[in-house]
């Protein structure tokens, strides 16, 4: 399973905010901290492939800020279908680096 270096911890998003970066291959990844918990997902929407690094949080739930569909934080599955998703990567700490692993 091939990994990425994002950055390093000092880089990484503050709790309640999410910082964009660009995956190899022109993928964009959007690095959320939840409370101090780091979650990284594909950086598009499947709705309309827009943005979703100002999506609100609440309560491990991703909403849009587009038109508001919604997805499970971890999975990256939407609360409407299980067939609709967005990619979401394991992040995982290593040497002061935030590394995700992709697919
Ligand atoms: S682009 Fe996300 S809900 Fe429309």
């Amino acid at each position: 399973m091939p990994s990425v270096r994002l950055c390093t911890l000092d880089q990484a998003p503050q709790p309640g905010s999410c910082r964009h970066f660009d995956l190899p291959d022109g993928i964009g990844c959007a690095l959320f901290n939840v409370g101090g918990e780091l979650f990284a997902l594909q950086n598009n929407c499947p709705h309309m492939d827009s943005p979703i690094e100002d999506a609100a949080i609440e309560r491990g739930v991703l909403t849009c800020p587009w038109h508001g569909w919604q997805f499970n934080l971890r999975t990256g599955i939407s609360l409407m279908s299980d067939h609709i998703r967005i990619p979401s990567y394991a992040v995982r700490i290593e040497n002061n680096h935030v590394i995700v692993d992709l697919p």
